[in-house]
């Protein structure tokens, strides 16, 4: 059978996280969180005092650094950083620095160079856009943004020490999804042949369910195609 690519692209908070991971487990597949690889850089351009504009040295970085995103922990140049990419200023800084074209054409290319083989889920801002605009199957998970920021704020990845203010997670959200949606290079968007779903009242095991089904069609499709 053969091992697709699935894209799942949204905003924060709109499930991608936890539908990707679960997805892949049943699939077999490698789960690649991309955001995960503009947070890691982000983290790095603070710690070695770059700043969040200086697009080249933000690009060689992003080119040299050793980066492991497996499902366990998230490493950058031997960093353990699965905990500490997840703050408010990394939210901040990771948004910023994908906003410079030429960082993201060197992590897009290091996101291909990991689906390359298929058999991945891979969930970010412009995976069924930009970094695999062929892919198998894309979905667009969107919530609405209330119940977005809930989710964020209830997140202990997200929550560091305790439970953050819905309000103060909203605001913050708000300011993000909009950098997010109208920077000039990749701006999040749906693509045009994605499946979009509506998550606010749905359950995760229902979502993952629906997700599943769209797989099982593309792997049918192929299963007629195929001897
Ligand atoms: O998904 P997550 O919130 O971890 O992503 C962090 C930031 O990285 C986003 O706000 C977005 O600016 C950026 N990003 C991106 N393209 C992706 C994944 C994330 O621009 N494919």
């Amino acid at each position: 059978m053969r091992a697709l690519i699935i894209a799942i692209d949204g905003p924060s908070g709109a499930g991608k996280g936890t539908v990707s991971r679960v997805l892949a487990a049943e699939l077999h597949y490698r789960h690649i969180d991309s955001g995960a690889m503009y947070r890691a850089v982000a983290w790095k351009v603070l710690a070695d005092g770059l700043a969040l504009d200086d697009e080249p040295a933000i690009a060689r970085l992003a080119a040299e650094a050793r980066l492991d995103i497996g499902d366990g922990a998230i490493r950058i140049d031997g960093h353990d950083v699965t905990r500490a990419i997840r703050t408010p200023e990394i939210d901040r800084a990771a948004a910023a620095v994908a906003r410079l074209p030429r960082v993201r054409a060197v992590l897009v290319e290091r996101q291909r160079q990991l689906g390359a083989d298929g058999g991945i889920v891979m969930e970010g801002r412009d995976i069924g856009t930009v970094v695999f605009p062929r892919a198998d199957v894309k979905i667009y998970l969107d919530a609405s943004p209330d119940e977005r920021a809930r989710r964020r704020a209830h997140d202990p990845a997200h929550a560091g020490g305790g439970p953050l203010a819905v309000a103060e997670v909203a605001t913050a959200l708000e300011a993000r999804d909009r950098a997010d949606q109208t920077r000039a290079a990749s701006p999040l968007m749906a693509a045009a042949d994605a499946v979009p779903i509506d998550t606010t009242s749905m359950r995760v095991e229902d979502v993952v369910r629906e997700v599943l089904e769209i797989v099982q069609r593309q792997l049918e499709a192929d299963g007629g195609r195929e001897e």
